[in-house]
């Protein structure tokens, strides 16, 4: 048995750390066992906090506004997760451009809730959904230089229904993520 060790990014509601916490938090997969050591965010108010209170997992709050540079905010982010020592970080709606000096020195897969490349950084759910696509989709990849632009982990794509809301389509998109996210881990640190 070895232990995998994971710290989840995230800047807001964390439904997503709390999908891989309940699939992976403790858990076996193979020969490992599975932990999320930490959560890390940069907002104080970020629901994800409360979740992580609620599982008694660590957490860190480093919020990029108290820092003058990117570069600056990377260099915190890149020390507290290289003390946790983890053998993946995970981006779960953690929404900050991030610098090579993360992207250099971190092992870091990114969640995003769209077919990429097509509709890379924000808003991507409703700009997927108001395109003239026929489906929508989620992509894991891994965090590169580049917004949303590192190499694909895992991509689905669903249909769009001619009756399509903006509600009913987030939903879809929501249920893929609970489903890929945990999926791409478990696929990279089985490898
Ligand atoms: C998710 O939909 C994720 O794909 C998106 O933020 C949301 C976080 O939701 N990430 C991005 O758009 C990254 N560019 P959550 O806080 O409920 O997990």
């Amino acid at each position: 048995m070895s232990l995998k060790k994971i710290v989840v990014l995230f800047s807001g509601e964390g439904t997503n750390l709390e999908n891989i916490i309940k699939k992976l938090h403790k858990k076996s997969f193979g020969l490992d066992n599975y932990e999320i050591v930490a959560g890390i965010t940069n907002k104080k108010e970020a629901n994800g906090i409360q979740i992580c209170k609620r599982y008694d997992i660590p957490f860190y709050i480093i919020e990029h506004k108290n820092y003058p540079s990117r570069e600056e905010f990377d260099t915190k982010l890149v020390e507290t997760i290289n003390s946790l020592n983890p053998h993946l970080s995970v981006l779960a709606g953690f929404m900050r451009i991030l610098t090579p000096i993360f992207t250099k020195n971190i092992k870091a897969i990114n969640l995003h809730p769209s077919l990429l490349p097509l509709f890379r950084g924000k808003n991507a759910i409703e700009k997927s959904f108001h395109s003239d696509m026929k489906v929508g989709g989620v992509s894991v990849h891994y965090v590169s230089d580049e917004l949303d632009g590192g190499e694909i982990i895992l991509q689905e794509c669903f249909k769009k229904e001619e009756n399509e809301t903006l509600q009913s389509f987030t939903k879809k998109v929501k249920s893929l993520e609970y489903k890929l996210l945990p999926q791409a881990i478990i696929k990279i640190l089985g490898e």
